[in-house]
């Protein structure tokens, strides 16, 4: 009854063999391994961009970090919901890797930007000559932080806000896939199509060990990247590992497999929660992330019986948690939780 997170679980099997095949005999290092060239390929193949630019990197925080870095000057505004995660979970890494831009709230319910408050935003910065910040950047998190999912309509709509003003676009993909398997749009549909630059792709969460991919669709930064990356301390000498973790993740649609299982779990565990007596869900939950609310005790009732999951602060009287399923939960770990929730 693990539901504390996606990164609680374990590495898919695959993952596992595919880093011990690549432990055999030798590879260059610092990312120029024969594996690197191929997860360049599989992606470019993936998001059905040619050009694209390809860097691996071991965490979420620091791909998001160096991708915002690569268009935001210490004297700018970077663009996102206030519960976005490079806001409220990075510990200022994103304002660290800038050396300093500022991140600017673009509030809209459910963990959403709306782009009525997104033009608001854009037009109140920049606008005071050199008194404040100059506008760099917009970042969208899909899967967002609250659980919810944003449609490549609703993405295009947002940055095309964005580029009206000249700023490029950064999606934080960190559950890129569970976003991918919930709308069934195609990678290339959820990020250039829709007008994004810069992604970050998650592995970690969806059953890698520790790898995230930045993928540049415009890859005039490319270097720039490359040389932030190594400054940053980022650069992996022994670079193969992360390579074949990627490689594994991309071959036989694993990375869409592993996430419909998470997203499967948390459709059983969703259904479940809502037919809880006195419960509801505050989001939509399409993906593997939900938040409900539910009768006083149920936390502690859970805790009692075994459950993990984080409680989240709430209305007054009532217990609110969030619960993540993954690609490593089963039926029998959900309804093992429904029944411990039960009064
Ligand atoms: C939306 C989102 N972005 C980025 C990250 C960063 O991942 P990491 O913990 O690997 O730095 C997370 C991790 O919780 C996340 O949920």
């Amino acid at each position: 009854m693990f539901f504390t997170s996606d990164n609680a679980s374990g590495a898919a099997p695959e993952i596992i063999a595919a880093v011990t095949r690549a432990n055999e005999g030798y590879a260059r290092s610092y990312g120029a391994d024969d594996i690197m060239a191929r997860v360049t390929a599989q992606i470019r193949s993936l998001f059905d961009a040619p050009e694209a630019a390809v860097y691996l990197v071991p965490t979420g925080t620091v791909a998001n970090s160096l991708a915002l870095a690569l268009y935001a000057q210490p004297w700018t505004a970077i663009f996102a919901h206030p519960e976005a995660h490079i806001a409220t979970d990075e510990c200022g890494a994103p304002e660290f890797y800038t050396n300093g831009a500022k991140l600017m709230g673009v509030d809209g319910a459910h963990g959403k930007m709306t782009p009525e408050n997104l033009s608001a935003a854009l037009n109140r910065v920049g606008e005071s000559g050199v008194h404040g910040v100059q506008r760099a950047i917009l970042s969208i998190t899909n899967i967002t932080e609250a659980g919810t999912l944003y449609t490549p309509a609703e993405i295009a709509a947002l940055t095309a806000i964005a580029r009206a003003k000249g700023l490029p676009s950064h999606l934080d993909g960190a559950r890129f896939a569970n976003a991918i398997a919930a709308s069934g749009a195609t990678p290339a549909e959820m990020t250039w199509k829709a007008g994004i630059d810069i992604l970050s792709f998650g592995g970690t969460k969806n059953g890698c060990m520790g790898v995230e991919a930045v993928v540049m669709f415009d890859p005039a930064k490319a270097w720039e990247f490359e040389l932030r990356r190594k400054r940053g301390g980022h650069l992996f000498s022994k670079h193969r590992y992360l390579s074949a973790q990627m490689e594994a993740y991309l071959t036989d649609d694993l990375w869409l497999r592993l996430a419909s299982q998470a997203n499967a779990m948390g459709a059983r565990l969703a259904k479940g929660v809502a037919a809880l007596p006195d419960a509801r869900l505050l989001h939509p939950a399409p993906a593997n992330m939900m938040f409900p609310e539910w009768a006083p005790g149920t936390n502690a009732r859970a805790f009692a019986r075994g459950a993990m999951f984080y409680p989240m602060p709430g209305a007054a009287g009532r217990d609110t948690a969030r619960l993540v399923t993954s690609w490593s939960t089963t039926e029998a770990d959900v309804d093992a939780l429904l029944t411990a929730l039960r009064p």
